[in-house]
């Protein structure tokens, strides 16, 4: 049996826009998907937390397996600490996990292959959700900060093309920041919003100027990060989540928690996908941020970032 976990992630800037290629900066949280997998002994197919693994319900898991598996049926248990399509990167974290438990099971390492795995990851989420950015399978599979601009700088992993994008990924520094996440309770389905904001994009002009306006204000982001000027950041996720509004992405309940993060922070945000899903603030006040958020009906946590990558834990 081989048991691994990755991190979920938060979103600082660029989400979206990062689907066409713009920059885009994530980081790691503490919060981890884990799983168990093991070879099942004598019996026809693959299992997921006890049940038969169907499309319908398990398409990371069955698209991995079609695609990256060649061994026998698997029996696969699940434990997550991340709430499934809170833009926290819940998929992305499962979708690492399960790639490096092959990896293991194959008689590799983790280590040894994390390049392999998070390409592999990056193409199942695309092949699942038809279009994607390898934002959330690049920071599950490295953990700490991500940074995907589009040209090479310092702190080079990899290049990655796709579907017309492409995109150079970097480790950063993990910044000293609070930020308080807060969850809507309501799912946002990724495939679907990439694919509404991409309708918009393909027919308007002002979409593909707001998607490159993101990319602009994602490399400022990195700017005021290495300058430490966390009201420049902060002015900069107020301005980040107005653009994603204009893209589509927001809802009224997320637009609630940043209203009421905001009072008690340097900005707030919506962060991942959107349509419900999960904000983000930077603040100075933590704990009084997730009251208001709490207060606001959201479910706040207050994110410990810099988490280690995709591992295996102990047998
Ligand atoms: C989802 O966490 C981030 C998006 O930009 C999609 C992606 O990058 O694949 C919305």
């Amino acid at each position: 049996m081989v048991r691994t976990s990755s991190p979920g992630k938060v979103i600082l800037f660029g989400e979206h826009a990062v689907v066409y290629g713009e920059p885009a900066i994530a980081l790691a949280v503490t919060r981890r998907f884990k799983m168990n997998v093991r070879p099942r002994d004598g019996g026809k197919g693959h299992l997921v937390d006890g049940h038969r693994m169907t499309a319908a319900h398990h398409s990371y898991f069955k698209y991995a397996v079609e695609n990256y598996w060649d061994g026998g049926p698997l029996d696969i248990a699940t434990d997550s600490e991340i709430p499934s399509s809170s833009g926290m990167g819940s998929s992305a974290a499962l979708t690492t996990s399960l790639m490096g438990a092959f990896v293991e099971l194959s008689g590799g390492t983790i280590d040894d292959e994390r390049e392999r795995i998070a390409r592999q990851s990056f193409a199942t989420e695309y092949g699942v959700q038809g279009r994607a950015s390898p934002t959330d399978t690049s920071t599950a599979t490295m953990g700490m900060g991500v940074l995907l601009a589009k040209g090479p700088m310092d702190g080079l992993l990899w290049h990655v093309e796709r579907g017309g994008a492409e995109w150079y990924i970097h480790r950063v520094d993990v910044p000293q920041l609070n930020i308080v996440v807060g969850f809507t309770g309501i799912k946002g389905n990724t495939g679907e919003l990439v694919a509404k904001v991409r309708r918009f994009w393909e027919s308007n002009n002002f979409a593909k100027e707001t998607v490159a306006d993101i990319g602009k204000l994602t490399m400022e982001g990195v700017e005021a990060l290495n300058a430490g000027n966390v009201e420049r950041l902060g002015e900069l996720m107020d301005r980040n989540h107005q653009m994603l509004s204009i893209l589509g992405v927001n809802h009224p309940k997320l637009q609630r928690l940043v209203e009421a993060a905001r009072p008690h922070s340097y900005g707030a945000k919506m962060t991942g996908a959107g349509g419900g899903g999960s904000m983000i603030a930077i603040t100075d006040e933590p704990e009084r941020v997730a009251k208001a958020i709490q207060d606001a009906g959201g479910r706040p946590f207050i994110a410990e970032i810099g988490a280690p990558g995709l591992r295996r834990d102990g047998d």
